[in-house]
Parts: structure tokens; sequence; C-alpha cells
């Protein structure tokens, strides 16, 4: 088996383990993907990094996980792969809970200890780091980032591109009236989402408030 992480940071080398665990040991050719000239030639824990024209030129022979927590640069990157006909891999811990009625998108990333609840969705290229849990009934959009230990009870939603930091905790909505994350709204670590928060929004701390970009 062939495996492609796209990015050559922290990430990208927690998610390495669980890539080497898909198939036998020993037996996953790895390699890391990089956009930048300076870590392509390079070596990341032992497994070269490559540019994207060497991974492209392998077409469907290698699955791609991408471990970028930028929403809008996974994107990109997920588009290009794509169009050039790559195929995603599904780079899912085996110590991560998933129940059953629950849907996965194409190219999610489940870290090691993470937990998606029963009746819950989570959409394409989703990454849910170390102890993550999405609670029951939630809906998770595409690109959406949970850093470690990020917690989200029941009946939410989060819309794409959203990024809910370390250890945050997001209140629990009810039937018909979920509470919403809005389409690229970023939680701040350790904060405690109380109500809803509109998309593009930065909020941190207990209970969470908007934080207002500084001026320039
Ligand atoms: C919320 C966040 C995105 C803000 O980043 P930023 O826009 O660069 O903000 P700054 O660092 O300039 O901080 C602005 C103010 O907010 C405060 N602040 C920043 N993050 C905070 C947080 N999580 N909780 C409470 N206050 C916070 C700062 O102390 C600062 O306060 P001040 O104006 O009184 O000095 C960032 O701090 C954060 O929490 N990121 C998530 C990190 C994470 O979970 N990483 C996981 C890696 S796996």
């Amino acid at each position: 088996m062939k495996i492609a992480i796209y990015g050559a940071g922290g990430f990208a080398g927690e998610v390495a383990p669980i890539a080497l665990a898909m198939g036998a040991p020993g037996a996953v050719d790895l390699v890391y993907v990089s956009d930048l000239p300076e870590e392509i030639g390079t070596a990341v824990n032992g497994h070269r990094v490559i540019g994207y024209p060497e991974l492209a030129a392998e077409k469907a022979g290698r699955l791609v996980s991408i471990a970028i927590a930028d929403a809008p640069a996974r994107r990109a990157i997920a588009a290009r792969c794509a169009a050039d006909g790559l195929r995603f891999a599904e780079a899912r811990a085996a110590s991560h809970v998933r129940f059953p009625n629950t849907r996965v998108g194409d190219g999610a990333v489940l870290c090691e200890f993470t937990i998606i609840s029963t009746n819950s969705r989570v959409g394409r290229h989703f990454h849910a780091n170390f102890f993550a849990y999405v609670g029951h009934d939630c809906v998770v959009g595409d690109f959406v980032t949970f850093a470690p230990r990020a917690s989200c009870n029941g009946w939410i939603v989060i819309e794409d591109d959203a990024y809910i930091g370390t250890g945050a905790l997001l209140r629990p909505g009810s039937r018909g009236k979920p509470l919403t994350i809005g389409k690229g709204a970023v939680v701040g670590m350790g904060a405690v989402v109380t109500k809803d928060v509109p998309p593009g929004a930065t909020v941190v701390g207990n209970p969470a408030r908007i934080l207002e970009p500084r001026p320039r």
C-alpha cells in the first residue's frame, strides 16, 4: 500500500502512525508531500518529502491524506488532487470510536481516541485530533478541524471550514434547535461556547465572546 501525507509539519507527523498501521507491518510505503521548496528532498522521521509533481505522476497509485490544518489550504489541495485523479486515504486510528448510524466524509482523519457519536455526520477532510469528540446528532461540515480534546456535545451544527481549538467545549443544542458554529468561524483553545457563533467570527473565553480583530 502506498500512502502520501500532504504536509510535513507537526500534524503530518501525527497522522503518519495511523497511515503506517493501515497495512501490514512494514508494508506501507509512506511519503510526505510539501509545496515548500526547502522541504522537498528532505526526510521526516525516515520518510521522504516529495513535491506535488511526483505525487501527481503516480496518479491513483497512492492514497492521499491531507494533514494541513488551515481549511482553505486543505480545500485547495483536495480540489487539485481530485482533479488529477488522486484518491484519498481513510486515516482512522484503531482506537477511534465511530457509532452506528454515522457518516464520515472522504479524506477525514480520525486520530487516536476520537469519538463520533450516534446519528452524527462529519464532512469531507474533517480532522479530529487526539481525544476530540463529536456528540450525538451533530452535523459537521467539510474541512472542519477539531484540535485535541475539542468537545462538541449533542445537537450541534458546525459549518464548513470552522476551527475548534484545543479543549474547547460546545454547549449542546436541542432537537430542532442546534447550537451553530458558522462557516469559517474559529473557537479559541479552552473556550466554552454557550451561544451560536457567527460565520467567520473568532470566539474565546468562558463564556465565549467574540474576539474583535485588532486595529491595524
Ligand atoms: C483564538 C486564537 C485563534 C486567537 O489568535 P490571534 O488572533 O492570533 O489572537 P492573539 O494571540 O493576538 O490574542 C488576542 C487577545 O486574545 C487573547 N486570547 C487569545 N487566545 C485566547 C484564548 N484561547 N482564550 C482566551 N483569550 C485568548 C490574547 O491573550 C489576547 O489578549 P490581549 O489583547 O488582552 O493581549 C488563538 O489564540 C487560539 O486559541 N488558537 C487555537 C490554538 C489551538 O488550539 N491549536 C491546536 C494545535 S494542534
